[in-house]
């Protein structure tokens, strides 16, 4: 299976180690071997029809970009898209909350060109969820998107798949890892400034910050869930929004005494979406610490069902990446 990776960051690199840890057990347990055959990068790129030297190529990107994989490597993602064949492209640029960009051009040219597509890039879907569906299936590709919501943690598929039949509600939970551990650093004491730090020190905040702190990554992960689970049609516009700048030290001491946690909460109950700071009682499963996400699906037949696991990390999305790329492959391709 030939595989285009456009952009090499944390989650990117983390997935090219799970290949080479696990190429062995992919091909022998899943029937999967996957080729990256182009990789690019902003500063370059990798191409090899033959599948890419995956060390080779993390040892080009400490040196900067993976374009210091071979010596005539300056062609763009856009221009890789469209010149490289493969059957999946993984779409891993930062996120942009504001434009979409550039996955969202990304994600459209490579579904032109019928490839399926795997993003862990919220903007797009955030800010397009309709329109690239509508996309996907009018060029007859799939599109899986696991690693925007819950990290590792397969929140997306447990309320797609295993509620499959029963109707789901509402649901309201944890979708943001740095915030989360801003709260419980806060709870044990340590200033909101230095847990922050924390947090941007350890890779679980946004290449912005503010897009954790001020709840517009919440805000994206509740429009990508309320999208595909509930089948509504909202986008970033659609949510009232609250970040958690303006919870204070002793909010928090105070919700203690109480037996209760401040969370940022993100909610949707198919009309109303919402992410606001909440007062959350230590016993409701909900009420995770560190960069733990959990979420509460509250549905018609099987009442209140809680998933909960690590929200954030390379390693962790990464895993999501190659789950959706497991699924392609049983899905679109004989075994
Ligand atoms: N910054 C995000 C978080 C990363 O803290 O949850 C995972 O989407």
């Amino acid at each position: 299976m030939r595989v285009v990776l456009v952009g090499f960051g944390v989650v990117g690199q983390s997935f090219a180690r799970i290949l080479l840890s696990r190429a062995a057990d992919l091909y022998t347990q899943h029937g999967i071997k996957p080729r990256i055959v182009a990789c690019v990068d902003q500063g370059g790129s990798a191409i090899s029809p033959a599948g890419l030297d995956l060390q080779r190529l993390l040892k080009a990107k400490k040196k900067g970009s993976v374009g210091f994989y071979e010596s005539d490597a300056r062609q763009d993602p856009l221009q890789v898209i469209e010149n490289v064949d493969a059957e999946v492209v993984i779409e891993c640029t930062p996120t942009n909350l504001t434009t979409g960009e550039p996955g969202t051009s990304h994600i459209i040219a490579a579904m032109r060109k019928g490839r399926h597509v795997i993003t862990v890039n919220k903007g797009p879907l955030a800010l397009s969820f309709p329109s690239l569906i509508e996309l996907a299936n009018y060029n007859g590709v799939m599109f899986r998107f696991s690693g925007t919501v819950g990290g590792g943690t397969p929140i997306l598929e447990f309320a797609k798949r295993c509620l499959k039949g029963d109707s789901i509600i509402s649901f309201q939970g944890i979708l943001n890892g740095t915030t989360n551990y801003i709260l419980s650093k806060m709870e044990e004491g340590l200033s909101y400034e230095s847990a922050l730090q924390d947090a941007k020190e350890k890779g679980y905040a946004e290449a912005n910050p503010a897009l954790d702190i001020d709840g517009y990554d919440a805000a994206a992960k509740l429009v990508i869930m309320a999208n595909w689970i509930m089948g509504m049609k909202v986008t970033m516009k659609n949510v009232d929004r609250t970040g958690i700048s303006a919870v204070k030290a002793s909010d928090v001491k105070k919700a203690l005494q109480r037996g209760n946690a401040i969370k940022l909460i993100a909610s949707c109950d198919s009309k109303h979406l919402q992410v606001r700071p909440t007062e959350v009682s230590k016993k409701d499963p909900i009420c995770v610490n560190g960069t733990l996400n959990a979420v509460t699906f509250s549905s018609e037949h099987s009442g209140h069902q809680t998933i909960i696991g690590r929200g954030a990390g390379g390693i962790e999305t990464a895993s999501a990446v190659l789950r959706d790329l497991i699924e392609i492959r049983d899905t679109v391709f004989e075994r």
